[in-house]
Parts: structure tokens; sequence; C-alpha cells
């Protein structure tokens, strides 16, 4: 289905649920990014509510939550430019997804590869909300009839649901009103795996630090951390094709690719026979070059948290005027009594 009678409209989230990881920017926020400009309103949230579906200190949630939305701003998300929320400010996500957790199926939840992954063996001891969390999710981008869904490889499945509750709203509803919104999984770094194992994502709940770059991690750890990063003792392919059963050196060169704005290809024409103690290092130095500056002015910022709560306060307000109408609307056609 086309989508041209919907505004195009980016939106995505992060849950501040522990520090940003090179995953988290590689996957996502440096994304965000390149799609703000003149094609598309853009909307980006630190899904707090998403959060709560596993247990948070609740200082360490308003800590984390503003230390997210430094991350953004740090990497490039202009507060002029795009619309900067968290997701609790907006009500309007909490409302439709109600309405959704009414519309998805008990079926579709269950095949939720994310939640049988966080629920393990737990999964009677899960929160309701960790279960129900990708109905919330459907609502935090059709709120705002988002079109674009910038996001990691790990969410295509999520998206997917989203346009599977679009579908059953609008076929039970006979309505064309929730667009079918585009996941857009794109870049070289769709999936950051752990530098300790290069058949895990790079994850900020893995127990080992070293398996990840955080944000935060000063120029010392990031050399550290990458100069530790498994790999095998062959020297690098000169084609993407010579890294297909070598899941640590292509994550490795995809990480460098990524950071360079280079597509794989370009990067082994530069590196190509070059074994990993001298690659290594390009990529540390590249890493540092790159996440240096963002993580000081994470810093800068984290120091006027006054600031940050009034950029965050503009964009609710924004948010609102997109998703109080989009709100209203859908209560209409399910048929909620308004007073006059
Ligand atoms: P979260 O907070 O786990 O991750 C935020 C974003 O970072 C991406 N990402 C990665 N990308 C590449 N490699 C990795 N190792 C890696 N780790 C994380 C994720 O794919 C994601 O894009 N459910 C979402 C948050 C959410 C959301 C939304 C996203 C809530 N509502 C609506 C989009 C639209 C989540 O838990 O992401």
């Amino acid at each position: 289905m086309t989508q041209t009678n919907f505004t195009p409209r980016v939106f995505s989230g992060i849950q501040p649920s522990g520090g940003l990881t090179l995953g988290n920017y590689l996957g996502a926020i440096k994304r965000f990014v390149d799609m703000q400009g003149p094609d598309f309103e853009t909307v980006y949230c630190m899904v707090d509510l998403h959060a709560i579906s596993v247990w948070q200190n609740p200082a360490d949630l308003a800590h984390n939550t503003r230390e997210l939305c430094a991350g953004f701003i740090a990497a490039g998300i202009d507060p002029t430019k795009s619309i900067l929320i968290n997701q609790s400010q907006v009500p309007e996500h909490a409302q439709l997804g109600w309405v959704f957790n009414c519309v998805a199926r008990m079926g579709w939840m269950q095949r939720m590869t994310q939640f049988k992954d966080k629920a393990g063996k737990n999964a009677q001891n899960v929160s309701l909300g960790l279960f129900g969390y990708p109905a919330l999710m459907a609502a935090d981008i059709l709120i705002y009839h988002a079109t674009h869904v910038p996001v990691g490889e790990d969410q295509k499945q999520h998206l997917e649901l989203t346009r599977d509750i679009a579908a059953k709203f609008n076929h039970d509803y006979g309505v064309d009103f929730f667009p079918m919104t585009e996941p857009v999984i794109e870049g070289a770094a769709t999936r950051v795996m752990s530098l300790r194992d290069g058949t895990k994502k790079m994850s900020k709940s893995d127990p080992s630090d070293a398996s990840r770059i955080n944000m935060t991690d000063d120029a010392d750890t990031i050399a550290r951390k990458i100069r530790k990063a498994k790999t095998d003792p062959d020297a690098l392919p000169s084609e993407a094709k010579g890294l297909e059963s070598r899941p640590e050196s292509r994550n490795l060169v995809n990480i460098y690719a990524a950071l360079s704005d280079q597509t794989v290809d370009q990067v082994l024409t530069e590196v190509g026979g070059k074994q990993f103690g001298e690659f290594k290092p390009m990529l540390a130095e590249l890493a540092v070059s790159k996440l240096g500056p963002i993580s000081a002015e994470m810093a800068r910022l984290m120091a006027e948290p006054d600031e940050i709560d009034r950029i965050l306060t503009a964009g609710s307000l924004r948010a609102r005027e997109i998703t109080a109408p989009i709100l209203r609307k859908t209560y209409d056609i399910v048929g909620m009594v308004a007073p006059v």
C-alpha cells in the first residue's frame, strides 16, 4: 500500500534503561540524524514507559532519561528540527496503547522472539507490561501516523506487528486510518555484535562490559576494548564475501564502515590484506575520533539538566499537537462518546 495520503513522518525510540552503546548509536541514533531534514518531520523518543516493563530504580530512570536526551542532542539531533520527547509526557501513547491491547491477538504476541529472549525460563514471573510491550510500541509509532521508523535489525519483528495491528484496526473498523509504516533498517551496522562473541548482539544488558562500547567510555577504554576484541588469525579479505563465516571480523569491519560512512566493500578496498594487529588501531582511532566529541558534549549537557527538561517540555507540547487529534479521531472511530 502506498502512503501518499500521509505526511512523511519519522518516529523512533530508545529505552532509557541503561547507558547508550555503540549498537544504539550506529543502528539507531546516527540514522535518526541522517533522516533529519526537509524530507520528513522527525520525532524521537525516550521510551520511559517501556523501560519500566522491567524494574528500574526511579533515580536511575530519571538520570538515564536525561542522559539519553543528552546523547541524542550530542550526536546531532537538533531540538529545533526534531521533536524530542519522553514517552510518559505524551499521554496519548499509553491511551492508544490500550486500544491496541484490544486489537493485538495473544497468538501474535506469543510469537515475539524478543519477549521469549527476555523472559527466558521465567515467563510466569515477568511483568504483564513486558508481554504487552509491542502493542505499546505500535501505539508509539501510529499515534503520529509515522510513515518511516529507523531501527536496528532486532526491532524488525516488532515493526511487522505494528503493520499487523494497523491493518487489523483499519479492517475491523472499515477505515483507512493508520498507515502501513515502513521499517528503515539500512546501513553497515544494523546489527552490531558483542566484541567478545560475534554471534551475540552488542547489548547494554550483557554482564560483560568488555563486550560493548558505551557512549560514555573514554578514549583509553575504547582503544583497550577494541584491542581485546575477539577476532580470528587471518588477514582481512578484499571483498565482503570473504567475511561470511567470520562473524567477529565482519563485525569490526561493519563498525568501521558505519563510523566512516562507507560501504563494507569500500573499507575492504582500503584494508584488505591487513592483519588485525594493524586494523584494530585504525578502528580504535576512528572510534575515538567519532565518539569522543559526542561523549564530551553529553557530559557538558548533563551539567545543565534544567536545559534538558526545558527541551523535553517543549517537545511534548509540539508532540501533543499531532497526537491529541489522532487519539480523538481514533476514539471516534471506535465509538467512544466524547463530552461536547
Ligand atoms: P532499544 O532501546 O533496545 O534499542 C534502541 C535502538 O537501538 C537499536 N540497537 C541496535 N542496533 C544495531 N546493533 C545493536 N547491537 C543494537 N542494539 C540496539 C535498536 O534496534 C533500536 O532501534 N522497542 C525498542 C524501543 C521502542 C521503539 C518504539 C523503537 C519503543 N517504541 C517505536 C521504534 C519505534 C527497543 O527496545 O529499543
